[in-house]
C-alpha cells in the first residue's frame, strides 16, 4: 500500500491504526478458510470469574473468531471454582480433538494457580504462545505460536513500513506476555534489530529510549514514554494499560510524543486489537498444525 494513504497524527507521524490492521487480518483469514472449503476451525475459550475488564476482552476474541468464520467454543466458570475442577475443565479441551486453539483468560482469581493450567495446554493448541513449551520453542527458533501481543507488534511495523534491520530497539517493560518475547521478536533472523530490554531499575530511561529507532512500551506505567524521550523520527508503540482516573491511558504521552515521532500507535486502537488479530491468526495456524485442513 502506498505510504501517503496512512493516516498521520497532527505532528505527521504515521498513525499505525491496529483496529484497520486488524480487521484485515480477520478478512483474509476468513477468505483462506472459505477458499478451504470451510474446514472446522475452533477457538475455545476460558473465562473463570467475573473480573468486567477480562468479560470485555474475551467477548471481543469470541466475536472476532466467528467473523473470521471459526467456531468459538466458551467455556465460563465460576471464580469459586477449585483448582482440580478448572484443570479438569481444561484438561476436557486439551483431550478434545475438535477443539483446535485454547485461550485461558488471564489474569485468574486469587487461589488459582494459573502456571498449572498452562502447564495442561499441548504446544499446538496453545494459541496465547504463554507456555514454557511455546516460549522455549521461540527462544530456539522451532516452529510453534508465538504470544499475540508481541507479535501484533511485528505485524504493526511490518503493515506500516517500519524499517528493522539493523535497527536500535528498546523494549521497556521485561513480563513473560510481551517484554521478554518482544526481545526475541525484534532479534530474530528477518527482524534483525538490536533490542536492548528496559526496566524499572535500567536508570535513566530517557536516554536509553532517546538512543532508540524504535520504542516498545510495556511497562503499564500511564504516560511514561514522554516527548523527551524519543529521538525524532522514531517508531513508538504502546502496549500499556493503565486504568486511571481519567480513564485508560497508555504508557505513551500521545499527544506529545506524536509531534516528535516518525511512526505511533493510538492507544485505545493499536496494540490491543492486534493481540486478537494475531490470535486469530495463531489459531488458524494450530488448526493447520493439527490436520483441519492441509
Ligand atoms: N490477559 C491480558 N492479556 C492477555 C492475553 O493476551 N492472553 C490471555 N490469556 N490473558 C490475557
Amino acid at each position: 500500500m502506498a505510504e501517503e494513504k496512512w493516516e498521520r497524527t497532527p505532528g505527521g507521524a504515521v498513525l499505525m491504526d491496529g483496529n484497520r490492521l486488524r480487521d484485515e487480518l480477520v478478512v483474509d483469514l476468513k477468505g483462506r478458510i472459505e477458499a478451504l472449503g470451510n474446514p472446522h476451525v475452533c477457538l475455545a475459550t476460558v473465562l473463570v470469574g467475573d473480573d468486567k475488564p477480562s468479560q470485555i476482552y474475551v467477548r471481543n476474541k469470541r466475536k472476532k473468531a466467528e467473523e473470521a468464520g471459526m467456531v468459538s467454543r466458551h467455556v465460563e466458570l465460576p471464580g469459586d471454582i477449585s483448582q482440580p475442577d478448572l484443570e479438569a475443565a481444561v484438561r476436557d479441551l486439551a483431550d478434545d480433538p475438535s477443539v483446535h486453539g485454547i485461550l485461558v483468560q488471564l489474569p485468574l482469581p486469587d487461589g488459582l494457580d494459573a502456571e498449572r493450567i498452562l502447564d495442561l495446554l499441548p504446544p499446538e493448541k496453545d494459541v496465547d504462545g504463554l507456555t514454557e513449551r511455546s516460549m522455549g520453542r521461540l527462544l530456539r527458533g522451532r516452529d510453534g505460536h508465538v504470544p499475540c501481543t508481541p507479535l501484533g507488534v511485528m505485524r504493526l511495523m511490518e503493515r506500516y513500513g517500519v524499517e528493522t534491520a539493523g535497527k536500535k530497539a528498546v523494549v521497556i517493560g521485561r513480563s513473560t506476555l510481551v517484554g521478554l518475547p518482544q526481545v526475541l521478536l525484534l532479534g530474530r533472523k528477518g527482524c534483525d534489530a538490536t533490542p536492548t530490554l528496559a526496566h524499572s531499575r535500567s536508570g535513566d530511561l530517557a536516554a536509553i529510549c532517546r538512543e532508540a529507532d524504535i520504542i516498545v512500551a510495556a511497562v503499564g506505567v500511564a504516560g511514561l514514554v514522554t516527548a523527551e524521550f524519543v529521538k525524532p523520527g522514531a517508531a513508538v508503540l504502546d502496549v500499556g494499560i493503565s486504568r486511571t482516573a481519567d480513564g485508560i491511558q497508555g504508557d505513551v504521552d500521545f499527544d506529545a510524543v506524536q509531534a516528535v515521532a516518525g511512526a505511533i500507535t493510538p492507544m485505545p486502537g493499536g496494540t490491543g486489537p492486534m493481540t486478537i488479530g494475531c490470535l486469530m491468526e495463531n489459531t488458524f495456524n494450530a488448526a493447520r498444525m493439527q490436520g483441519a485442513f492441509a
